[in-house]
Parts: C-alpha cells; structure tokens; sequence
C-alpha cells in the first residue's frame, strides 16, 4: 500500500497506509454510506444503541414539524451518565479521563472517577446555589480542568451551559449573559497565554456590571492574583467545593432527549451572536459516533484536539464526544509557541499522544517556525491528524503529513459547524485523501452544491452548500428566536426542506467537496468565527465613529484578518492615534481576535437603495476584483 501521492486529474491523491486500514473501526464507506441514506434512522437506532438510555425511543425521527426536528423521541437519557457515570461501572473507571497541562508547566491528571468526584462535587454546589434544570450558567474560563467540570455538572443536574470563550472580553460577555439571563457565571480569575495572566475576573466584573442578571459569581483560583470580589456575589470555588454535601453524591438527573444542553453563541450574518441550541439526546448519539468513526478511536488512544472548549469543537471533541467513548483526552491551557515552538511536540512526546486535531491556522503558525522544532522529539506515537475551522490550503496540509505525521498519519479534514454539533463532511482514515478537500459527506448526509434557483451545479463548479438530509447532531433552534432560526438557515431552499450551510463549495468529479469559505458576512479569523455586525457595532460604540464596515481579507497565517472602514463624526480628523484607539476599543469590547488588521478612514460607503452595506464591493475594491453588479447601490 503506498500512502506517496498519485496524481489524479489536476490534484494528488493520498492513499491510507494498510496499516492504518487493516485496524480501522470503519471498513468500507461506500456501502455503509448508501445504507445509512437509504435507512437513515436505522442506521442512528444502530448507533444511539451504543449508548446508555433510561428509557429508550418511541421514534428515531420527528419531522413533522419542520424544520424543527426532533430526533429519539420520548427517549430519555443525560449526557453525563454516558461520558461519566457508566464507565465508572467498566475497568475505565481508573483510566485517565483527562490530563492537562497549564501554560507554566504544571500538570494536573483525573481518572474517570476522579473526574465523577469533581463533578459531582461542584454539581452539589451549583444546586445548593439554587440552579434548576433548565437554568442556564455562563461560564467564561481560561483552559484548565475546572471548565470541564462545570460543563459536565451543569449537564448533571439538568441546567444547560453557555460556554463564553475566555478570548472574548467585556461587551461579548454581557451580551451572551445577558440573553441567556444567567443568574449563575462560573469564571476564574485568570489564565495563562504567552507567559502573561488574562484578568478574567475583571472582565467577567466589568460585563456583570453592563447585565446585571447574575447573582451568584463563582470565581476558580488558577493564577493567584489579587482580583475584586463583590460580597454577597462573589465566591470562590475551592471555598464552596471543600464543603461535604450529601456523601458526594449526586444523582444524574433523567433528561428527555431533547431537553437542552447547552447553548452557544456564534456569529451570523445580521445583529447580535445567536444561542445556537443543542440536546442531550441527538447530540450525544452525534458527537460520539462521529468521533468514534472519523478518528478511528482506540481504548489505548491518547486524544488531544487541540482548541478551546469555548468554541463547538471543544464542546464536540474534547469534552463530550471523547468522554462518551471513553477516551483519555489531553487539554493545554495556553500559546503552542510558549516558551518555545517546540511546546506542542514535547507534549505529544510527553504524553504519547496518538491523534492530534487542529485548525490550518494553527499549522501554519507552526509551519512557520520550522520542523528542526518538531525534530527535537520522538512523535511517532502518532497514528492520525485532524484538522478543522477553515479551508486548509495543499501547502500546509503537505506539511503536516510529511512532517508531523511523517506520511503515515492520515489528516482527517473535517468540516462542519456550530450548528452542525459535529462532523458533516469528512474523510474516514480509509479514505484516499486530496490535500484541501474535505472529501465526503458523514453517513446519513446527503449534501449538494445549488445555485440560487437550487439546482445542482455541474461538476467543479462553485455553489452554495446544502445538506439535504436531517442529522441528530443539528442545532434544534436558535435559542429565545425559532424565526430567526428558520429565515438564517432555512428560508431560502425552503421548498425543498434544506439546510443552507453559508458556505460556498464545489464538487469535484470524484464527489470529493471542496469548501471555498464563507458567503455571508461571517468572517473566520484564524478558524474563530466572527461577525461583521458584532465588530460594526463595536466600532460605532466608539466616540469618534458614526458608521462602519467590516470585512475579511484574506491573511497567510489567519487565513482571514478584520478590515474595517470607518466614517468619522462631523468634523473629525483621523490620525494614526485614532486608528490605534479603535482598533483597542474594538479587543477591549470584543477580544484580541476581532482586532482589526487596518482600519481605513472613508468619507462614505456602498449602500444598497434601503440602506444595507454592501460589504461584498467593499471587498471586491479591495482585492482589485469586479464590483460585480451594481444595480442596487444607492447613488
Ligand atoms: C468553516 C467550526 C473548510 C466553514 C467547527 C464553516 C471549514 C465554519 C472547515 C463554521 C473545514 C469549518 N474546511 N472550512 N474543514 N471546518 N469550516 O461554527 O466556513 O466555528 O461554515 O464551527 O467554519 O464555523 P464554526
């Protein structure tokens, strides 16, 4: 068997190893695929029956309300007694569940019971403050073990999560509190990246100002700085952890399969983030089979994806998709180029880490520093690669299989979305692999590049991407704006009942996708998902500022990087000064990552006759491309 690239009509082929081939959980895609659309709730019974259930289904699926569906009806289950509970009953009870280490080089190692232990402890904790099923905890942390716990003991007692990444700052925070009307927001008083302390607590005190819905603060003590807390608000979690409740002992209480889990904010198109929904039941049955199947997961695996539990592929694949299947999964708190650029090597050295999953982004910043890094260390635990986020391009997918893989490591190109809850279109380790094509859709999907019209493209032709096909993993809705769910994903092919991604694709003769990017106004920078309209109103809550735009561009290493325009108020003048001030403004209210790259001063901007920006001729001007049709712009 040859894994050495072959050429095939215009882009090379990678064949798998036989190696990675003879041991592979999943043998054969093109059967197993047909199967799973022609039987597609067959096939999820047949997998959800890996999982424990407190009562079985009545109906795998519900679709007579669409596109609200409901997948395992009258199920009922709890996440948490399958990434937890139930293997306290198995030899992996005392398997590592998790080993972590923070950015200063401490380490920190839980089994699965001491995993249950933490979690329940903290699951009492946030019952004695009066949180209920159904409530929803913001949790704004850096990467260290206690985020994990929250999640896990929210899930438990039936309250829903909403993860708040620990790279968004003061505006972003309280805007998510505030719309999920959290009276509970579990922080810390900071974290580590690149040898500095993030203050978290001191944002987390200047959003709880801003929204004012929180009642109880419970701040984890990670760097030992002096921080302000608030009586009668504030506590500190070793405190209320080191009071004994009931035995620690918590039961996991029995949810409906579609009760929430959590919710997770994310860019779209227009206005604020959105609470994209997701369950207990579906989610759990998706999340583990998609990890179970594309990465091939092993008992003996050591698993570490690589991204922060903040955004859905932390929520996915670190921490429920693994724990449900058992895994030992590894987590680091802080910059994969700290001290050294050979950080991220040692630790799968260290650790013997066998898959690693991350984003092109991330690649390329490593790419950057040179494989003399990566040669310090003995990687050849490795057996598989991932990588998520955003397109990778062939030169850095070439890098990663040659140098960190050492060409026997197939890259499992993954794409999917928030809303997707996993993965959608993918390779399997089996799959031969085209550098930069995510390759085909997961069982059970049935995706299609349409034109406006919704008819299918021909062949190599760039479209927008659908999936035909309902999954389990699917957002259920858009938390508080079911309309707002339907007109963003489902207005425009909503005669024939599909999903419309937001990104653009093509389909090559092989039926191998190619993403192309966004065709919305959502901007990935560095694969983190941004909004034009949150960075727009971030810069117009500055003084000077009366109205903006903001675009991507794209960006060698962040594959996009924020441009923005701006129109100053009546008799401003602009200088660097300024430029400087609300490029700041804009990391103070949103974080580091929406930093515009330039901010350009102008004295107007396209606008459509009702008074929409035109960003997509902002971004044509600026890459010295076609404005395309301009029969709507005003003036
Ligand atoms: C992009 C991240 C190309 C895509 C899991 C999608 C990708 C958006 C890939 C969702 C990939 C994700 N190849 N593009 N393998 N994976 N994307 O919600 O534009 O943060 O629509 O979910 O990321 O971003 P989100």
């Amino acid at each position: 068997m040859t894994n050495k690239p072959k050429n095939g009509n215009g882009s090379e082929i990678f064949e798998p190893a036989a190696e990675i081939v003879k041991n592979a959980n999943v043998q054969e895609y093109e059967k197993l695929y047909k199967k799973s659309i022609e039987d597609r709730e067959g096939f999820w019974a047949e997998q959800a029956e890996n999982l424990d259930w407190f009562k079985k289904w009545d109906k795998v699926l519900d679709d007579s309300n669409k596109p609200f569906y409901k997948w395992f009806v009258n199920g009922k289950i709890n996440i948490v007694y399958n990434a937890i509970d139930r293997h306290l009953k198995t030899w992996r009870k005392n398997k590592l569940a998790i080993i972590w280490e923070g950015e200063p080089g401490d380490v920190r190692t839980y089994s699965y019971h001491a995993l249950d232990r933490e979690v329940t402890r903290f699951a009492n904790v946030l019952k004695s403050m009066g949180t209920k099923k159904g409530d929803i905890v913001t949790i704004y942390m850096p990467q260290i073990p206690e985020l994990v716990f929250a999640m896990l003991a929210c899930a438990k007692i039936g309250a829903a999560h909403s993860v708040v990444y620990g790279g968004f700052s003061v505006e972003a925070l309280a805007e998510r509190i505030e719309d999920a009307n959290s009276k509970v927001l579990i922080t810390a008083d900071g974290g580590y990246r690149r040898g500095k302390i993030i203050d978290l607590k001191n944002i987390a005190n200047e959003a709880m100002k801003r929204s004012p819905t929180i009642e109880v603060c419970i701040t984890v003590k990670r760097t030992g700085h002096e921080v302000f807390m608030e009586n009668d608000r504030d506590f500190w979690y070793h405190d209320l952890i080191s009071i004994p409740f009931a035995n620690n002992k918590c039961e996991t209480e029995i949810m409906d399969a579609e009760d929430m889990l959590f919710i997770l904010y994310t860019s779209g198109t227009t206005g604020r983030p959105k609470g994209v929904l997701h369950t207990h039941g579906g989610y759990a049955v998706y999340t583990a089979t998609t990890h179970k199947m594309v990465f091939d997961i092993k008992d003996d695996d050591r698993w570490w994806c690589a991204a922060d539990p903040g955004w859905i592929t932390g929520h996915s694949y670190i921490v429920y998709g693994p724990l449900i299947n058992g895994s030992t999964i590894m987590m680091y708190e802080g910059a994969p180029n700290h001290p050294y650029p050979n950080r991220w090597w040692q630790m799968i050295e260290k650790y013997g880490v066998t898959i690693l999953y991350t984003s092109p982004t991330a690649i390329r910043g490593l790419m950057r520093f040179g494989e003399a890094w990566i040669n310090r260390h003995d990687i050849s635990s490795l057996r598989l690669l991932g990588s998520v986020g955003e397109p990778i391009n062939p030169e850095a997918w070439k890098w990663y299989f040659k140098e960190v893989g050492k060409e026997k490591c197939p890259i499992m190109d993954t794409w999917w979305q928030t809303e997707s809850g996993g993965f959608m279109i993918t390779p399997l380790p089996i799959t031969p692999l085209k550098p930069g094509s995510a390759t085909k859709p997961f069982f059970g999907n049935e995706v299609a590049v349409v034109n406006n019209k919704g008819e299918e493209v021909k062949v190599g032709e760039e479209g927008k991407l659908v999936i035909k096909s309902p999954w389990p993993g699917m957002a259920r809705t858009i938390y508080k704006a079911p309309d707002r769910f339907v007109e963003t994903y489902w207005k425009e092919f909503e005669k024939q009942g599909w999903y419309k991604a937001g990104d653009s694709a093509r389909i090559d003769k092989d039926g191998y996708v190619w993403i192309i990017g966004r065709i919305d106004d959502v901007i990935k920078v560095s694969g983190y998902r941004l909004g034009s309209a949150e960075i727009e109103s971030a810069l117009v809550s500055h003084d000077s500022v009366s109205e903006a735009a903001a675009i991507g561009l794209p960006h060698e290493l962040k594959g996009n990087a924020i441009h923005a325009f701006v129109i100053l108020k009546a008799g401003l003048k602009h200088n660097k000064e300024l430029e400087k001030e609300l490029k700041e403004h804009v990391k103070n209210e949103i974080g580091a990552i929406a930093k515009p790259e330039a901010i350009n001063f102008v004295e107007t901007l396209p606008k459509t006759r009702s008074g929409k920006i035109m960003r997509r001729v902002l971004k044509a001007q600026a890459l010295g491309q076609d404005v395309g049709d301009l029969s709507t712009l005003d003036d």
